[in-house]
């Protein structure tokens, strides 16, 4: 399973990738705009930032709603870094455009999916990641975690090679429940990634161990 953050935060971006175990990022319009980063110059540059912080794959997403501002959009976003993956909603013209993106190997990460029937039109239009929002699925009570079941479930038996992305994840359980259910990616804010690490017993445990070895090594 690979592991995103789901920022468009410099310094938490750092943070995560310092552990180690970072695969990629993914930002959206409003994650962009919570960093006060407006202007397509600064924007564009920002992706760049975060493109020289980590390795793996960078998900910018498109503003324009009609095809041929998507594809104007996203052929300049994917030119700008080979890290870069366009993201592009699942409206009737976005599903256009993960084709045309498809058919000229730009990749893709199809955002705004809600349901199983919009994955399988992200999947058969050759799109790389697919994005099921299970946080605002619960949001409104639904479960969003059955839906990531649901999704993987239906690319394996069809062979689809779209991955299931996990997004709008809200905390720690929900990346556990995403595994569980055979998730490619979780994308995660990096408070769900640290509290991976907690456990009572952990910090016990250590504190025992250093205690017992101070005992006899002062
Ligand atoms: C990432 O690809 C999504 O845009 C993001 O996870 C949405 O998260 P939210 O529902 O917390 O805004």
């Amino acid at each position: 399973m690979k592991f995103f953050i789901d920022t468009a935060n410099l310094d938490q971006i750092r943070e995560a990738q310092s552990l180690g175990v970072l695969d990629g990022v993914t930002t959206n319009p409003s994650l962009m705009a919570k960093e006060g980063i407006a202007g397509k110059k600064n924007i564009l540059n920002h992706y760049l930032e975060i493109c020289k912080i980590v390795d793996g794959d960078v998900s910018a997403e498109v503003i324009s709603t009609d095809f041929e501002g998507m594809v104007k959009e996203g052929e300049e976003l994917a030119a700008l870094h080979p890290q870069i993956v366009v993201k592009v909603p699942i409206i009737k013209d976005g599903i256009k455009a993960i084709k045309y993106f498809s058919s000229k190997g730009i990749r893709t990460n199809c955002t705004l999916v809600f349901s199983v029937g919009q994955a399988l039109l992200a999947a058969k239009a050759g799109a790389t990641y697919v994005s099921p929002f299970i946080g605002r699925l619960d949001d409104n009570s639904t479960d969003g975690v059955e839906l990531i079941g649901q999704i993987v479930d239906m690319y394996n038996y069809y062979e689809f090679d779209t991955q299931v992305l996990a997004a709008s994840i809200r905390h720690t359980m929900h990346i556990i429940k995403c595994m569980e259910m055979g998730a490619d990616v979780a994308t995660c804010p990096l408070s769900a990634i640290l509290g991976l690490l907690k456990h009572p017993l952990t910090d016990i445990g250590l504190q025992q161990f250093l205690n017992d070895y101070n005992k006899l090594n002062k």
